[in-house]
Parts: C-alpha cells; sequence; structure tokens
C-alpha cells in the first residue's frame, strides 16, 4: 500500500522490484481509555471491516457514522523514521482530542489502530533492529491511545533474497510488540502480499507460511493485499484459482499451506487508482464475498484506502453477506 505523498518513491521500488521479481507493489494507555473495560475476545472482531486512512483528514477522523460497516480503521503510517500522514495526524490531536475521538468510535463499534511501515519502508534492508523497532512503535501506539497496530511490512527485496532474514526480522518484531500489546487487549494484524501466504520459488525462505508458523497464534489476523500482482480481479482468481505467477494463493487454496481461512481478510483497493491491478467494483467484490461465506468463509474485508472508500463502498463489497 502507498501513499500519494510518497508515491514517486514508490513507483521506483515497484519498478526496480518488478524487474527481479515480478511481484510488483509498489489499548491505549492505562491513562488515555478504557479498554480493560472490553473483553478479550471483543478487542478483535471475528469477521473485519477495515480500511485505512492515509490522506489527510482534519481532525484526523471523520464522523464516525461516515465509516459505518467498519469495525477497524488504520491510520498509517508508523515509520522507520516515527509517524507520518494519518498516523502524524493522530499524534498531534490533543489528547482530550484523542479521547473524544476514541468514544465516538468506540460506540459506534469501530477500533483505531496504527499501521506500521507500508511501501516505503524496508525495515530488513536497511538494517533496523526489530527488537527496538517494536518496543518504540509498541510505545508509540500505548502513549498515543489506540487499540493496536497492523503490521504493513512490503520490504520485498528482503523477502526475495529467501535467506530467512525477513522472516525472523517479522516474526522478532512480532513477538515483541505482543511483550507490550498482549493479545486479548491489543489488535496485532499484518497486511502481507497475497503470493507470501503460499509456497514459491520467489520467496524460498518460506515468506508468511514461515511467518505464520512461528508467531502465526499471535496474530490476530491477516489483511490480505490481493492486489498488485495482475491476478486475483475475478471471483475465481480471488477465491479458488489464483493461477499465474502465484499458483496456490487465492483465498481458499492458501489455508492447505497452512494460514487458517479464519484469519484472512480479503484486501482490495478502494478503486483502480488505488492500486498497480487486482480492482474489482465494490459490487463484483460483493458478488465474491457472498459466495466465500456461503463456502463457509466470515474473514472480513479490508480497503485501501478512506476517502475512497467509504460506508456506501463496504456495504456493497458485503454483499448482503454481512451486516
Ligand atoms: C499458523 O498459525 C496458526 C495459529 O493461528 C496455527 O493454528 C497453524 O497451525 C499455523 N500453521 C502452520 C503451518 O504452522
Amino acid at each position: 500500500m502507498f501513499s500519494f505523498a510518497r508515491m514517486i518513491t514508490s513507483i521506483l521500488a515497484a519498478l526496480t522490484l518488478a524487474s527481479v521479481s515480478s511481484v510488483v507493489v509498489a489499548a491505549p494507555a492505562p491513562a488515555d481509555g478504557d479498554v480493560s473495560s472490553i473483553s478479550a475476545r471483543a478487542v478483535a472482531p471475528s469477521s473485519r471491516f477495515v480500511i485505512y486512512s492515509d490522506n489527510w483528514v482534519t481532525g484526523a477522523l471523520p464522523a464516525a457514522s461516515a465509516l459505518k460497516g467498519y469495525n477497524v480503521v488504520a491510520l498509517s503510517f508508523l515509520t522507520l523514521k516515527g509517524a507520518v500522514d494519518q498516523a502524524k495526524n493522530w499524534e498531534s490531536l490533543a489528547g482530550s482530542k484523542k479521547t473524544a475521538k476514541k468514544n465516538e468510535y468506540h460506540k459506534a463499534g469501530i477500533k483505531i489502530i496504527a499501521s506500521a511501515f507500508g511501501a516505503t519502508d524496508t525495515p530488513t534492508t536497511s538494517g533496523a533492529n526489530a527488537v527496538n523497532t517494536a518496543n518504540t512503535m509498541a510505545k508509540w501506539v500505548k502513549s498515543n491511545g489506540l487499540d493496536g497496530i497492523d503490521v504493513d511490512y512490503e520490504d520485498l527485496s528482503a523477502m526475495n533474497k529467501g535467506d530467512g532474514k525477513a522472516e525472523k526480522w517479522v516474526s522478532d518484531f512480532t513477538s515483541t510488540l505482543r511483550k507490550t500489546l498482549p493479545k486479548g487487549k491489543y489488535i496485532l494484524s499484518h497486511a502481507p502480499l497475497a503470493p507470501w501466504l503460499a509456497p514459491s520459488h520467489q520467496f524460498k525462505a518460506g515468506a508468511y507460511v514461515k511467518i505464520n508458523k512461528s508467531v502465526g497464534s499471535l496474530i490476530d489476523w491477516y489483511n490480505v493485499q490481493f492486489y498488485n500482482q495482475g491476478l486475483y480481479g475475478d471471483c475465481t482468481g480471488l477465491l479458488t484459482k489464483s493461477g499465474g505467477a502465484f499458483p496456490g494463493s487465492s483465498l481458499f487454496e492458501i489455508p492447505k499451506h497452512g494460514i487458517p481461512l479464519s484469519k484472512l481478510v480479503i484486501g482490495k483497493p478502494a478503486t483502480s487508482a488505488d492500486a498497480s491491478n487486482g480492482y474489482m467494483s465494490p459490487a463484483t467484490l460483493g458478488s465474491c464475498v457472498k459466495k466465500a461465506k456461503a463456502k463457509g468463509w466470515n474473514g472480513g474485508v479490508m480497503v485501501w484506502q478512506y476517502p475512497h472508500a467509504n460506508a456506501g463502498w463496504i456495504k456493497s463489497a458485503k454483499g448482503g453477506a454481512f451486516h
């Protein structure tokens, strides 16, 4: 996922990586909120409707009614250099404003989290220390009164190396986050590219199949990016047979390699301008979601990004299969 603010860098990175890989991508602190009153089960919904917010919004978040139909909003991004874009916007709000927004959102059943890294950070390649980075970010989540963190790790060159360093970095980062942001009290999701959830000769060290093996129990769910790969463009490609360069990476194929179906959230761009490819109209997506639900999946839907997607978008994308 990339922000407009940093799109040029993203595009350059994507072009470089495309030639190598053909993967084109480019609880609140105790004093600050009342997460303790929310049951462990309630903190991470079992069907998730997640919207990323990276484009500037005055006051950081719109009225909660504008996000009716979602239960998680992810402020993007927390980077190695600190908060940027909407995460920075939130950070800059006065404490009383944060509390008021949180109360408004919690009443509407929407959790507020921060998303880490994004398409322009390359944590492993740039040599960041996984443990220190996790401690810094977990502390930021708490001191800014948020409900958790999403890990949008997109260090493609590290993953493509196949030497296991990317997998170890993500695993160390995840287990360290959980020391400060315990399961049941804080949300911890990841946002991997769909091909990373299936075995591939391009990711010899196992990518997320390996990461799930080592720290899967610590991850609440996966916001899977089913886009930017020239695949997943219709219900068949998305749900049952991805084919192409990454066979086995459609929704119902992924669990065959070990990652549970219940943790898979279908991620899509809001408009064709929000990704290189993989866009589906919300109505078409809704028809696929309805089919998937009928086959026993109920993971949820993620969209990149507000305000290109809104309440009407998610209503269509649910295809009448979810409330
Ligand atoms: C992935 O993690 C889940 C825990 O959420 C676990 O049940 C599953 O067995 C893991 N898959 C593999 C292949 O280890």
